[in-house]
């Protein structure tokens, strides 16, 4: 570093020779004993730094253009404050540095650029002129290092402190690095530090004071660890703030990144109509608070699927049950008992006791608005009106009508839906049956609950018991749907032809209310006041032009049909008129009374016999009565002697019960041979066969057991049973009769068959209460206790 002085400064040489200092050598210069002073606002240069100045001010200007003109050298000394303009020598700090001027460029608007290196620090000693910019006598400053331990140690602090600095710190070049790793002269090191160290002016100036090197490196020792610290700190909580950034912000960002190339592959192009037509739609379900929010869950997940993914059907199809179901509309209940009743009597013949039933609880709806529906169970054979009678509840209740028929249904999930991460899963027939009522409060038939199976797939009727459970149904849960729904305001209708088969659980939810079938007079009546209208209607005949009187009603009901319900009746009606509306429609003729001897031309020969008696023509044939899922029915038992040792042989397709009732009866019948007059060799000679006709069918119960033992007793003593005579109950080995279930349709059966006496166990006296009028007075009832009763009666 040499400096080319002018003449004029060369004059001033300032003679003081710097300390010897080894390593230092090269910078051993000359310096004038005066130097121009530029003062500087806002920085503090060091030896060896390098930096651009800005010059604005008049007197600065001409000051750097005598510098360059010179020896290019001037001091550089920092203000006391930055806000003094055209300061003088006593607003300056009294230390600075000799700087040289590299470069100067001016520019067009008078300001003038130039770059500038320190090269020593020095001290200003006294003004030597003011005008037109300071110059002043200078006192150039050694620095004073000692070679030891304790500067070594502090130097290699230093180094490594700011090494660490630069690395944490995103201001400063990692050139420096570099720079600080060949840099052993403790005196350059500080100084390059503190000129990038982000330290207050204050604290520089006095860094440029101290010319002792252990000083420096004792004060930048605490200002590197503070800036350590200071970035470590802030990098600490960048981590932080980032991860938590990425925790939350992942998903959107991957979703935004998917939005966006969906734009770019142009699907998801229409989800945004869609999307906010399905808003609107939310909006306007009414859907109570869980269901709102899932279904706005979802909303937001379809968003983000693309239209033509099998993904995006699956979501909207969840949203659209989500807002298709009635949550929150229901119809308004007509109470109005007259008018019920009216439609009920219109609807149906007879069956007070579901009428009644039925206007009750529309009376205590009255009272109470939120009545839970009760859950009627409607027991009978098939054709007695338990379905039709369901709707014609809700017709009278005004009320929307479903209907579901279980028969059949072995999974649960028929019931309560397939989860949604099956492809095409669905929600059960419960919420189905619902959205398609469009209200919570339908009447819901649940038909033929008698029929519903259970296998590996699950117990359906386990589904049904919430479903029918009161305190369970408020909110039931589908699984596809899988928001609780209110099934408290549904009115359950439940049928069954028989109760056997029904769970107990279940049974004991529901209200049984039983439709025994009809007597023939009933039937007359309701042929006459409800089908046939009903039939002539739908074939589009007036009275006038087909009539069917009531005589012909009666032959078509006791020769045509044999059942408890009306349906078949209903079907023969339908099928006179048919051909009388043909033969109508032909020109054969234009009105039509049909007369009893008529059916045979229109709907063949009779297809029912009722003289039972014909059958009974010799000993060992009896008359039971069974109850059966369609109903009563008379039951022909037929017993025969073969040769053999004494077996019994039973065929029919007899179930268990039935024969160990056949059993219990020729035990009986053996152990009172004697009383009977009965040769006991004949039991040893002979096998019993006895057979039960209609042998496909198959026939269980223990009601059969006085008849089997009537039927062996008249086989073993020769007697005939009584014509026109029927019986039914349960025998115990000692003999006594016990009651039996089923006797309102086995009396109506016996009474189809023109039965005209009946033997009852005594116990079920009480049953004949609800038999109709019509039937005891035309048949005749006698109550038994014993066995030994039972044949003193029958056999003649
Ligand atoms: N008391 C009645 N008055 C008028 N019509 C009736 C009466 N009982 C039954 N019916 C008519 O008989 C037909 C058969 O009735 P429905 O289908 O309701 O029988 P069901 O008891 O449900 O039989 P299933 O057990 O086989 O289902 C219907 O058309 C119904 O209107
Ligand atoms: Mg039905």
């Amino acid at each position: 570093m040499s400096d080319s002085s002018s003449p004029k400064n060369s004059s001033k040489e300032n003679g003081s020779t710097p300390k010897t200092n080894p390593e230092n050598v090269h910078q051993e210069t000359v310096f004038p004993a005066s130097l121009p002073v530029l003062p500087l606002s806002d920085l503090v240069v060091f030896p060896f730094m390098v930096a651009p100045l800005l010059i604005t001010s008049k007197a600065s200007t001409q000051l750097i253009d005598e510098v360059v003109a010179n020896n290019r050298l001037l001091a550089l000394v920092l203000q006391k404050n930055p806000e003094t303009e055209d300061p003088n020598v006593k607003d300056l700090h009294t230390h600075g540095c000799i700087a040289r001027v590299l470069k100067m460029l001016k520019f067009p608007d008078e300001s003038v650029r130039v770059l500038v290196q320190g090269l020593k620090r020095v001290k200003l000693t006294g003004l030597e002129s003011h005008e037109p910019f300071i110059r002043a006598r200078i006192e150039p400053m050694e620095d004073r290092v000692e070679q030891n331990i304790e500067v070594e140690a502090l130097t290699r602090n230093a180094s490594k402190v700011f090494q660490q600095i630069i690395s944490l710190s995103p201001n400063l070049p990692d050139e420096l690095k570099v720079a600080l790793f060949n840099m052993e002269d403790p005196s350059k090191l500080t100084d390059l530090i503190a000129t990038n160290l982000n330290l207050p002016l204050a604290d520089k100036q006095k860094f440029l004071e101290t010319t002792d090197v252990k000083e420096r490196l004792k004060n930048l020792a605490s200002f590197l660890q503070k800036e350590l610290d200071v970035l470590q700190l802030g990098s600490e909580i960048q981590n932080r703030v980032s991860s938590a950034l990425s925790k939350n912000q992942r998903e959107y960002f991957l979703r935004e990144q998917l939005r966006q190339i969906q734009k770019e592959l142009g699907d998801g192009e229409g989800s945004g109509g869609d999307v906010k037509e399905l808003r609107e739609r939310i909006e306007k379900a009414g859907l109570p608070e869980e269901a709102h929010k899932t279904a706005i869950k979802e909303l937001d997940r379809l968003g983000a699927i693309p239209m033509a993914s099998a993904e995006y059907s699956v979501s909207r199809t969840y949203l659209d049950w989500i807002i298709g179901m009635p949550w929150s509309v229901s119809t308004e209940d007509n109470l109005d008992i007259s008018r019920a009743r009216k439609i009920l009597d219109a609807d149906h013949y007879g069956l007070q006791k579901v009428k009644e039933r039925i206007l009750e609880h529309l009376a205590i709806l009255k009272l109470k608005r939120d009545k839970k529906g009760p859950i009627l169970c409607f027991v009978g054979p098939p054709g007695v009106g338990k379905t039709s009678l369901g709707k014609s509840i809700a017709r009278a209740l005004g009320r929307k009508f479903v209907r579901i028929s279980l028969g059949g249904v072995r999974d649960e999930a028929e019931i309560r839906g397939h989860r949604r991460t099956y492809i095409g899963a669905l929600p059960g027939r419960i919420i189905q049956g619902l959205r398609k009522s469009e209200s919570n409060n339908p009447v819901f038939m649940l038909d033929e609950i008698d029929k519903v199976g259970s296998d590996f797939r699950g117990d359906p009727s386990s589904a049904l018991l919430e479903v029918l459970d009161p305190a369970q149904n408020t909110t039931f849960s589908d699984h596809y749907l899988e928001l609780p729904f209110d099934l408290s305001h549904v009115l359950f209708i439940t049928t069954a032809n028989w109760l056997d088969t029904v769970p107990p659980a279940l049974r004991d939810r529901m209200e049984v209310i039983e439709l025994p079938g009809y007597t023939e007079q009933e039937k007359l009546r309701i042929g006459a006041k409800y089908l046939v209208p009903r039939q002539r209607e739908e074939h589009g005949l007036t009275p006038r032009q087909v009539r069917i009187p009531g005589a012909t009603l009666k032959r078509l009901i006791s020769q045509y049909t044999r059942e408890a319900g009306v349906r078949n009746l209903e079907r023969e009606v339908a099928s006179l008129y048919r051909k009388a509306g043909r033969r109508i429609v032909e020109g054969k003729a234009s009105q039509l009374t049909l007369k009893p001897g008529d059916l045979d031309s229109y709907l063949g020969p009779r297809k029912f016999f009722a003289d039972s008696a014909e059958r009974i023509s010799e000993p060992g044939i009896a008359i039971g009565l069974a109850w059966t899922p369609a109903g009563g029915e008379i039951l022909f038992i037929e017993a025969a002697l073969v040769k053999g040792k004494g077996n019994l042989i039973l065929t029919g397709s007899l179930g268990e019960v039935m024969q160990e009732s056949a059993q219990a009866a020729f035990s009986y019948v053996k152990s009172h041979a004697r009383s009977l007059k009965i040769d006991v060799e004949m039991f040893e000679k002979h096998d019993v066969h006895i057979h039960i006709p209609a042998g496909a069918a198959p026939k269980d119960g223990p009601s059969a057991g006085v008849t089997l033992a009537v039927v062996l007793a008249s086989l073993f003593t020769g007697r005939k049973v009584r014509p026109y005579m029927a019986m039914t109950g349960e025998i115990s080995l000692r003999g006594k009769v016990l009651p039996v279930g089923g006797v309102k349709e086995k009396t109506l059966a016996a009474a189809r068959s023109g039965i005209k006496m009946i033997l009852l166990p005594e116990k079920n006296k009480r049953d004949l209460e609800e038999v109709p009028a019509e039937i005891r007075r035309k048949l005749k009832f006698t109550p038994i206790t014993t066995v030994s009763e039972a044949l003193k009666l029958a056999l003649s």
